[in-house]
């Protein structure tokens, strides 16, 4: 049985998904969404004037509000918690609400399966490692030739322990396909460790029919959501995983990473701790001091990301902790749908100037990818189109996008690799048009 909440974004998916094969709804949604208000939101781009940043699946800029609880971490109360004096309780209550304002991002069902670290790949690590002491008969793990090496790597290395690997391998349109998950599968297989989205080529995977196939066999599954963290809304429990993890620096916050587990798993995972810390989440998977004014400002860009779900769905009033989550995936969803109309704009932009797309090109496929596209120009070296883009004032990105067994796959060579242009909700169909102009100028005359 579906909860409500899984009923809605199943339905809101299949909306996304027939919309997005209508141009006028996509335009409607442009003209709806407030991109040029929320600019102003973000100091990084009300100083940097007409450049663009278009790189950011390697990190997003951060609005004022979490600026202002940085500040207001490192001024009022930057101490060890755990004190009983009043900047110390501060920073436990700091913590506490960062913790649940991260278990309404990911609609956790309990606020202690959240941990808060320095980043993705340490947890990956973490968690791998505790799993590896786990193995036993179930000694198979799944990784993916379409993920981060992050994801991969850390997996790879278990062999040490015991492990075998099996690779879920990606299509050519890019994207993992869950028939292809269905004959790995056995009553070896320990874990599958997949990508919610692709950090390369944008593809969104069906992570849900891929966790109940990995259920089936009585397996685990590791969900990155590092590159679908600032497109869409996350909630585990209709995605129905055991681990997933995100990266603060993608969406909106600054670096540090998260880490969500199913209680139960976490519970049970073989992790290091000092003696004196108790064998329960969060604090088995928080050893040592994290970035406190870090978790403060990744709470902040929470509470941004709800006040505009709330202002969207015109709703009256400041934040309301009650709502959060409603308000976080109100605001998440109309991200994703403004975000789509990117995606056609960039389909129609590459096309025009003769580029190569990896992966869904498909202008009806547009609600399977979020507006990170890699593609190159015949004739033409990745690094030479992001340079002409650099002098035209737009930051992109050349090179393997830490995907390097990927480039492989797309016979591309690991060193030059493609080129990346990686758009957020703050970017316009404005400067996807001063984009266009680089890539004919580079094209030269017809
Ligand atoms: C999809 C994906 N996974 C994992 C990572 C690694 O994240 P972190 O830098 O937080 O370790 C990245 C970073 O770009 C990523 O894009």
């Amino acid at each position: 049985m579906r909860t409500k909440e899984e009923e809605t974004r199943h339905v809101t998916l299949e909306t996304n998904s027939s919309a997005a094969r209508s141009d006028s709804f996509s335009r409607t949604q442009a003209s709806e969404f407030p991109a040029q208000a929320l600019r102003t939101h973000f100091p990084a781009l009300v100083r940097a004037g007409s450049f663009i940043f278009a790189d950011n699946a390697a990190g997003a800029q951060v609005p004022q509000q979490v600026l202002d609880a940085i500040n207001q971490h490192l001024i009022e109360h930057n101490v060890q918690r755990g004190g009983r004096y009043p900047h110390s309780v501060a920073v436990d209550a700091m913590i506490a609400h960062a913790r649940a304002s991260v278990a309404a991002f990911v609609n956790a069902r309990r606020t202690e399966e959240v941990a808060f670290g320095m980043n993705a790949t340490s947890f990956i690590r973490l968690i791998s490692l505790a799993i590896g002491q786990t193995l036993a008969h179930r000694n198979e793990i799944i990784v993916t030739d379409l993920d981060h090496e992050a994801n991969i790597a850390t997996w790879l290395a278990l062999q040490r322990m015991g492990a075998r690997f099996l690779w879920w391998k990606m299509r050519p349109d890019g994207s993992l396909h869950v028939e292809d998950l269905r004959p790995l599968l056995s009553d070896r297989t320990r874990l599958v460790a997949c990508t919610l989205t692709s950090n390369a080529l944008g593809s969104i995977i069906d992570a849900r029919a891929a966790a109940d196939l990995v259920h089936a066999a009585g397996a685990e599954i590791f969900l990155d959501a590092v590159h679908y963290g600032p497109h869409g809304s996350i909630d585990v429990r209709a995605l129905d995983c055991d681990y997933l993890v995100c990266s603060g620096y993608k969406i909106f916050a600054p670096h540090m990473g998260f880490l969500w587990g199913r209680y139960e798993c976490l519970r049970a995972l073989p992790t290091f701790r000092e003696d004196f810390i108790p064998d329960e989440p969060p604090g088995k998977i928080e050893a040592g001091t994290f970035v406190f004014e870090n978790v403060a400002g990744m709470n902040a860009a929470i509470q941004y990301l709800g006040e505009l779900g709330r202002r969207l769905a015109g709703k009256a009033g400041g934040p309301d902790a009650q709502s959060l989550r409603d308000d976080v995936r109100h605001g998440m969803q109309a991200i994703r749908a403004y975000e789509q109309t990117l995606s056609l704009a960039l389909i129609r932009t590459l096309r025009d100037s003769g580029a190569h797309i990896y992966g869904i090109s498909a202008e009806a496929r547009v609600s399977e990818r979020v507006p990170t596209f890699c593609f190159n120009l015949p004739g033409r070296d990745p690094q030479a189109v992001t340079e002409a883009a650099a002098r035209a004032g737009i930051g992109i990105r050349d090179g393997h996008m830490y995907s390097p067994r990927l480039m492989s796959r797309l016979d591309l060579p690991v060193e030059s690799g493609a080129v990346r242009v990686s758009l957020v909700h703050y970017n316009t169909l404005a400067e996807i048009d001063r984009f266009a102009q680089v890539l004919r100028d580079l094209r030269g005359p017809a």
